[in-house]
């Protein structure tokens, strides 16, 4: 794992919009993965200001996003449609009929699991996928103990981790139990992945996913096997 370390969120966040838009601009069809929450929020800002700039086009991109909640509408407030159309989406000009996150209104959410690994099958491999980190080493909703070798499948959110999204919903009543998400066999698939990790509340669990055991307690841990990893952080590790 190569690790990458800058002086603070903006410069990390600098870093990440540069390797994203080097990889779009290197292929003709490139495939990118995404992520929500805090952690992108300002490269999403800077791929949109660059994009602005003309520094970059989305017109030949697909992307697939790592996770989807059971259970919201994609204009719900909280859902990662939402995210990822008001953060990037709807300000380039990306075709949006080629941007996939799982449905999360599916009838049947592990058939919907099933058709969205089909579907990164047929249009992959993702040529980068970026990731965050969950406190307790979560990728995607990889929580711990979830097999290493799992495809996209339906997730129970841990406690822990509705906690830590509940900041986003008025209770933490409202925040799903399950999610849909890419599973860590998925996420390996990639041909190239960046983790970008902000902030010293992650230092610890950053610190075991570099160079702890390889174990399913800290899955990200296994990122330490993926032979194009690079770790963006702004956190000493
Ligand atoms: C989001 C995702 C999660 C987050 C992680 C960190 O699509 O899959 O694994 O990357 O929970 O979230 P933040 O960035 O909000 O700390």
């Amino acid at each position: 794992m190569k690790v990458l370390k800058f002086e603070n969120n903006e410069a990390l966040s600098e870093k990440a919009s540069e390797v994203i838009i080097d990889k779009i601009k290197e292929l003709d069809q490139p495939v990118i993965g995404l992520a929500t929450g805090s952690t992108p929020e300002r490269t999403y800002e800077l791929l949109v200001e660059k994009y602005k700039a003309d520094q970059v086009s989305f017109k030949n991109v697909t992307t697939f996003n790592l996770d989807e909640y059971v259970g919201l509408e994609p204009t719900h407030i909280n859902s990662y449609h939402r995210f990822m159309n008001e953060r990037l989406f709807d300000h380039v000009d990306i075709d949006k009929a080629k941007t996939f996150l799982p449905d999360g209104l599916a009838d049947n959410a592990e058939t919907e699991a099933e058709r969205f690994e089909a579907l990164i099958k047929e249009k992959g491999p993702i040529d980068l996928q970026v990731l965050g980190l969950g406190l307790n080493g979560h990728i995607g909703f990889n929580e711990p103990g979830t097999p290493f070798e799992a495809r996209t499948h339906v997730a129970k959110l841990v406690e822990s981790t509705r906690e830590a999204n509940a900041r986003f919903f008025d209770h933490i009543d409202e925040v799903p139990t399950d999610a849909i998400s890419m599973g860590i066999g998925t996420i390996l698939d990639a041909k190239e992945i960046i983790l970008l990790v902000h902030g010293e509340a992650k230092a610890d669990i950053l610190r075991q996913v570099i160079h702890g055991e390889i174990t399913e307690d800290v899955p990200a841990s296994i990122l330490q096997k993926h032979p194009n990893v690079t770790v963006i952080t702004d956190i000493d590790v």
